[in-house]
């Protein structure tokens, strides 16, 4: 059965107090948005609509990168979640088969859950309606029912003391048949106490149609939506609980866990080691065997089996790490291929290079990348040797096996094997040290006396 899936996202979220749409707020380092059509996306959904509304061209603009078959559409004024349903009607003209409405500012939902609801449907109930039991109800809607058979859907607003009484609530997420959700939405009316077309009414009216309504469970942490900036604290708490648990159950050991950050899609080989206060950005890929040291900040880099990151070092955005490779304390690596076994062990800065197996970096390299209007690449042979403070001022290349001195300053390539010297010749003064810190001293007894 082909899935569509309807994401509500128009709402202003005007508790965030923010000029940025609230599906826009980021979670490890992803958008809401982003989060609510990844758990859609396990359904395999042939078509997703967005209902985009306050900041609509900023959420379209991000939708964009959110994946293929996605369609943002308009709701011009929010009047109510059934009406933002139907805003998807024309962009899911011709679809035959199930719609399922998420909310964008919903992040947690499991593929497992939808799929629990998927399943309900085939089964033969007409409407799936998403529900949890609510350790605090408050203004959630509540579910009128008799076991997992649902009658209708009642507004927390709406609703009398016995119907506040209960405590299954309504989670949002809603599966029907397409062209039966939206004949169900036409006959929605908004003589309620918020005056808006709620979608919730379609249980009801599906019901007096003779039609069969069912209820899914899930745990109250899945329908966690993001209302306010604590929410959303809450929501990046959850998330990181859980990506910590996992990476724990996939084979990582994390021995501090509850100070490490990951992102949304890190991804931890088998036995890497992740010592305390290290954070994730996107885009980390780290294999089997390597130890992230402490306090070492990563994104957008692949480490390779056997590598040693930090303490301290950072990995920039294109910090390629083959096996086996070293980057110690206040080393900064941007990218750069660093090639098996290769060593930048010291406060060092590695950007737009790439480094040969086996190279030793010396303390204080820099590759001086950068002109002030262009960047340039460094190229360091294998198992060369770049002395400590080495100025690499790009585009150069070190040839393999050759070397630098220490405080070299090198412009020009140094051919493979050769030793570059750039800096000025050292000379000695004879006895001119102690002259002249007897002069000083002198001047310092003088000083105090006068
Ligand atoms: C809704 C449900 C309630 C449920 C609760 C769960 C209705 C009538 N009520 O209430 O039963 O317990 O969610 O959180 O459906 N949205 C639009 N356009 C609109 C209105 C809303 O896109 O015109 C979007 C919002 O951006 C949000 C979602 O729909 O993502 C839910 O809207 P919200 O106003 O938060 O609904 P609640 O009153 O919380
Ligand atoms: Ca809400």
């Amino acid at each position: 059965m082909p899935t569509a899936l309807i994401v509500l996202a128009a709402g202003q979220g005007s508790r965030m107090r923010s000029d940025r749409p609230k599906v826009l707020h980021a979670v490890a380092h992803a958008p809401l948005l982003a989060h609510a059509l990844a758990a859609g996306a396990a359904l395999e959904p042939e078509r997703t609509v967005i209902v985009a509304g306050h900041g609509g061209d900023a959420v379209e603009a991000a939708a964009r990168h959110m994946g293929e078959n996605l369609v943002v559409v308009r709701q011009d004024s929010q009047d109510g979640t059934a009406h933002a349903v139907a805003q998807a009607r024309s962009a899911l003209a011709g679809f035959e088969g199930d719609a399922i409405v998420l909310y964008g500012d919903t992040p947690f939902i499991r593929p497992e859950t939808l799929a629990a609801m998927q399943s309900a449907r085939r089964d033969g109930a007409d409407v799936v309606v998403l529900g949890f039991e609510a350790a605090e109800p408050g203004r959630y809607g509540r579910l009128v029912a008799n076991g997992d058979r649902l009658e209708r859907i009642v507004e927390a607003k709406d609703a009398t003391e016995a119907e506040l009484a209960i405590g299954l609530c309504n989670s949002g997420v809603v599966a029907a048949d397409a062209g039966l959700l939206f004949d169900l939405i036409d006959q929605v009316g908004n003589d309620n106490a918020a005056g808006e077309y709620y979608l919730t009414d379609i249980v009801g009216l599906a019901r007096a149609a003779r039609l069969s309504a069912r209820v899914v469970t899930c745990d109250e942490a899945e329908t966690m939506g993001v209302n306010t900036r604590a929410d959303l604290a809450a929501a990046e708490a959850a998330f990181q609980a859980r990506a910590r648990a996992e990476a724990m159950e996939n084979g990582a050991t994390l021995t501090a866990p509850e100070t490490v950050q990951f992102a949304h899609d890190t991804h931890l080989g088998r036995d890497v080691v992740v010592e305390p206060h290290v954070v994730f950005g996107p885009g980390v890929t780290v294999e089997s065997g390597a130890t992230i040291r402490a306090f070492s900040h990563l994104e957008g880099c692949h480490v390779s089996d056997g590598c040693i990151i930090g303490p301290y070092a950072r990995l920039r955005p294109g910090a390629e790490l083959d096996r086996a490779v070293r980057v110690g304390n206040f080393v900064e690596v941007k990218a750069a291929q660093v090639h098996e076994g290769a060593k930048i062990n010291h406060l060092s800065y590695v950007g737009d290079a790439e480094v040969g197996p086996r190279a030793n970096i010396g303390a204080g390299t820099i590759t001086c990348n950068y002109d002030g209007v262009f960047k340039h690449r460094t190229e360091i042979g294998a198992e060369a040797f770049i002395g400590s403070n080495t100025a690499l001022v790009a585009p150069v290349r070190v040839g393999v096996g050759a070397m630098t001195g220490s405080g070299s300053v090198v412009t020009t390539d140094v051919p493979d094997g050769d030793l570059a010297l750039g800096r000025a010749k050292q000379v000695n003064k004879d006895g001119l040290g102690a002259r002249l810190m007897a002069k000083l001293r002198a001047a310092k007894t003088k000083k105090k006396g006068g």
